[in-house]
């Protein structure tokens, strides 16, 4: 539960933050120290959300970075040298990559089991390490808080799993993501053996994320006004800054962390009333805010995002997933009001019809009607 120290915490950081917020997505690093042991790395990827800040954050580093993609998005103006390599994971065509030699390799956008096999069949002896960014939907049950990485995996109920594409897995997304992921890891141990390193996150946010599913919260709240907060406020809510995940991510390179970790945080339990207190601190602007009893918001069928009720019968245990291990490893959580700060800093410099209709949440119409029926509804 969240603490009325947390909510002084968070409004005095925002206040601090949203003063500073300069954020750039591709701008030089400034106090990061050198790592004491230089590698090359070898990032599968790396144009899309989160490579852009394992990039920075390598550079900064003393690092060498490559990439590998198709070359479809435009690359950024990285703040230093790095090696873009171009070859295709749908077709197999990973020619690119081969004779060449990496202290570590970081698998980002895999979620096909051949794309892993392939890549171990170029990469097996040529690199150290390899580092395969998963997700907690490799669960078989997301129902119960305190999930840690021992749990079993979710089965794969399909024929053929090397034979999966991304368009059979975009058919079928909801039962195919987290088996196909699942089976993925798999995969990376066969290929990689004990040199691996499997990444699981929970939600990610922050800058560059084009779900909206966090952004929902900061933009609603800056809009004002009477604010839905589903449930009673207490339901625990995990994300993790995409940039805490990318610097983790090289630092477990840099350490040759091997084994499973989930990556959600923060490191306390963060009620969505904190979540909702923590943003407005941030946007600052008159807003109220009313709690809708989720059997109320499930009658009419209306879901908000990273919002999980805890009694989900299958993802009830998503705000509360273990982060342990990772924290044990390194992994560090920048505060939320620096995240929503630079979040809303990102999302206002993107063009204005993309501001204008956010990819998750209601629209304000369909929040007003829920708020209007329960405001008839509630006793008194
Ligand atoms: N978002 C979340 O909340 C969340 C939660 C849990 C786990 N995850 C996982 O986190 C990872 C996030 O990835 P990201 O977008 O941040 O990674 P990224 O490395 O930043 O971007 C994806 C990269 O993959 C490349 N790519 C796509 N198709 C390719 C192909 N056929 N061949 C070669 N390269 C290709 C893209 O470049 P081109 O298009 O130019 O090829 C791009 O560089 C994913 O594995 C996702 O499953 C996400």
């Amino acid at each position: 539960m969240t603490t009325r120290r947390d909510l002084l915490k968070f409004s005095a950081l925002a206040t601090a933050t949203a003063a500073m917020s300069t954020f750039s997505a591709t701008a030089a690093l400034t106090g990061v120290a050198r790592a004491s042991r230089l590698l090359d790395i070898l990032i599968l990827g790396g144009t899309g959300f989160t490579g852009p800040f394992q990039v920075q954050y390598a550079l900064a580093r003393g690092h060498k970075v490559t990439l590998f993609n198709r070359g479809k998005r435009p690359s950024p103006e990285w703040p230093g040298e790095v090696e873009q390599l171009h070859g295709d994971r749908d077709t197999g065509d990973l020619k690119a990559l081969e004779g060449r030699k990496w202290d570590v390799c970081i698998d980002n956008p895999t979620s096909l089991p051949f794309w892993v096999r392939d890549a171990g069949k170029v990469l097996q002896g040529n690199v150290g390490h390899y580092l395969f960014i998963s997700t907690i939907s490799v669960y078989a049950d997301g129902s119960k808080p305190g999930i840690t990485e021992d749990a079993a995996l979710a089965p794969y109920k399909g024929s053929d799993a090397m034979a999966e594409t991304r368009d059979t897995l975009m058919a079928d997304v909801a039962n195919l993501y987290g088996p196909l992921k699942a089976l993925s890891e798999a995969e990376a141990w066969k290929q990689f053996g004990e040199r691996t390193t499997i990444v699981r996150p929970g939600y990610i946010v922050g800058p560059r994320d084009e779900t909206d599913r966090f952004t929902y919260w900061p933009h609603r709240i800056a809009q004002g006004g009477e604010i839905l907060v589903p449930g009673d406020g207490n339901d625990p809510v995990q994300i993790i800054d995409g940039r805490d995940l990318g610097e983790w991510v090289v630092r477990l390179a840099e350490d040759r962390s091997f084994g499973t970790f989930n990556a959600c945080g923060p490191d306390y339990v963060l009620g969505t009333d904190a979540m909702v207190q923590g943003c407005h601190a941030v946007t600052g602007g008159p807003a109220t805010f009313t709690h809708v009893p989720t059997e109320f918001l499930e009658k009419r069928e209306i879901g908000f995002p990273i919002w999980v009720p805890a009694s989900h019968p299958m993802y009830g245990g998503y705000g509360a997933v273990s982060n342990a291990r990772a924290i044990e490893a390194g992994l560090t959580f920048r505060p939320l009001a620096t995240t929503v700060a630079d979040l809303l800093a990102w999302f206002r410099g993107l063009p204005e019809e993309r501001q204008a209709k956010l990819r998750a949440g209601p629209t304000r119409e369909d929040e007003a009607a829920v708020l209007k029926a329960w405001h008839e509804a509630r006793p008194g």
